[in-house]
C-alpha cells in the first residue's frame, strides 16, 4: 500500500483559497526587495520567518501587507504565480482559484494592469506545461471603505475576460459583508461570480450575511459555523462549499492546536468541507502539508481524504464536464487504493 503522503499527492484536488500574494516566500522577498531597492526591516530570511509568529489575523496582515511592497512590476507577478502554481502541480493540484488583492498593489502606484498581465502570463504558462486550469479572483480589502471598493470593481470590470470572480477579505470583525451589498450586487450584475471570507474571526451572523446579502458561491473558512446549528443545517442543505485552511487557523489562532480543529466534525456533519492553504509561504505548509496535517491530527481516513478532494472540485467554479471528469478520476484513485 502506498504512503498517505504519495496518496493525497495522487488525488486531483483543485485549490480554492489562496491568495497569491501569501506564496512570497522570504528568499524571493529579498530579491525582489534588492532588485527594486526596498529596504526591509530584516537583515536575513531567518529574521524574516522567526516574524511569522502571528497572535491573531491582524498581526499577520500587517507584515503581509508590509512585505508586498516589494512586488512592483509585471515580471514580480509572473515569478510569484509560476512558483507557486509549479509547487501546486507537484502536489496535484490540476485546478487553482487564485485570489489577488488589487488595492494592496494599486495604492502603492502599481498598475492594476501589470498585476494582472504578470498573473496571467504565468497562469497561461501552467496551462500549457501543466494542464493545469485556473480563476482569477480579485478580492476587495474590507477594511477600506465601500466606495474604494466599488471604484476596484470598475477597474475589475476592465478585465473581465481574465477575472472571473470577486471575493472579500482583510480584517473581518467590525467590516461586515453587509458594508459591501452594493458593490457586490454590482459585481453579480456584470456577471461576475462572488465569494467571500466570513466566520474565520467574525462570527456566525457574517457567514449569513456572506450568502444573503453577497449571494456567494461559496464561504471562504466558516469555520465559525459551528456555533450556529441552525447556520450548519442551512450549510449542509444547500452543500455550500466551504474552503477551509488548517494550518492558517492554527497560526492565527483560531484554533489553539491542528487537534483542536473542527474540519472533521464538520466533514462528519455532511458540510462541504475542502482543504486550502490561504497564505502557505507564512503558515507552514502549501496544499499538501494541509491534507497531511489534518489526516495526521484527526485521524482522517482514505475514503475521508478522497471526500475532500471531490468536494474541492464540486466546490470549484470548473463547468459540469470538467468537474464530472476529475471526480472520476478520484473515485478511480480512491478505489485504487482501497483495493491495494
Ligand atoms: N488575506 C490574506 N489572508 C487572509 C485571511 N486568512 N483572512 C483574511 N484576509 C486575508
Ligand atoms: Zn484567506
Amino acid at each position: 500500500m502506498r504512503s498517505t503522503e504519495a496518496y493525497v499527492r495522487a488525488l486531483p484536488k483543485a485549490e480554492l483559497h489562496l491568495h497569491i500574494e501569501g506564496t512570497l516566500e522570504p528568499e524571493l522577498a529579498f530579491r525582489l526587495a534588492q532588485k527594486h531597492g526596498v529596504a526591509l526591516p530584516y537583515d536575513s530570511v531567518a529574521q524574516l520567518r522567526a516574524a511569522y509568529d502571528f497572535t491573531d489575523l491582524q498581526s499577520f496582515l500587517t507584515l503581509y501587507y508590509a512585505l508586498a511592497d516589494v512586488l512592483q512590476d509585471a515580471d514580480d507577478f509572473y515569478e510569484l504565480a509560476l512558483s507557486y502554481l509549479q509547487r501546486a502541480h507537484e502536489q496535484g493540484v490540476v485546478h487553482a482559484e487564485i485570489f489577488f488583492d488589487p488595492q494592496t498593489h494599486t495604492a502603492r502606484g502599481v498598475a492594476f494592469g501589470a498585476v494582472v498581465e504578470g498573473l496571467s502570463r504565468a497562469l497561461a504558462e501552467a496551462e500549457r506545461r501543466f494542464g493545469m486550469t485556473y480563476r482569477l479572483i480579485a478580492c476587495i480589502l474590507r477594511h477600506l471603505s465601500a466606495a474604494e471598493a466599488m471604484d476596484t470593481l470598475h477597474e475589475v470590470l476592465e478585465y473581465r475576460e481574465i477575472i472571473g470572480a470577486v471575493g472579500l477579505d482583510s480584517s473581518e470583525v467590525g467590516h461586515p459583508p453587509s458594508k459591501f451589498a452594493e458593490v457586490f450586487e454590482h459585481a453579480r450584475r456584470k456577471g461576475l461570480l462572488t465569494v467571500a471570507h466570513a466566520g474565520e474571526e467574525g462570527p456566525p451572523d457574517y457567514i449569513y450575511e456572506a450568502l444573503d446579502l453577497l449571494a456567494v458561491e461559496r464561504i471562504d473558512h466558516g469555520v465559525r459555523c459551528e456555533e450556529d446549528p441552525a447556520l450548519m443545517q442551512r450549510l449542509v442543505r444547500e452543500q455550500v462549499a466551504l474552503t477551509v485552511c488548517p494550518l492558517s487557523n492554527v497560526k492565527l489562532r483560531v484554533f489553539d492546536d491542528i487537534e483542536q480543529h473542527n474540519l472533521k466534525r464538520l466533514l462528519e456533519a455532511g458540510l462541504r468541507v475542502t482543504v486550502n492553504s490561504d497564505d502557505p509561504a507564512y503558515f507552514g505548509g502549501y496544499l499538501l502539508e494541509n491534507y497531511l496535517a489534518v489526516e495526521r491530527a484527526l485521524g482522517l481516513t482514505r475514503p475521508q481524504l478522497a471526500t475532500l478532494a471531490r468536494n474541492s472540485i464540486e466546490g470549484s467554479f470548473l463547468d459540469a464536464d470538467a468537474k464530472r471528469r476529475w471526480i472520476e478520476a478520484i473515485d478511480a484513485c480512491a478505489s485504487e487504493a482501497a483495493s491495494g
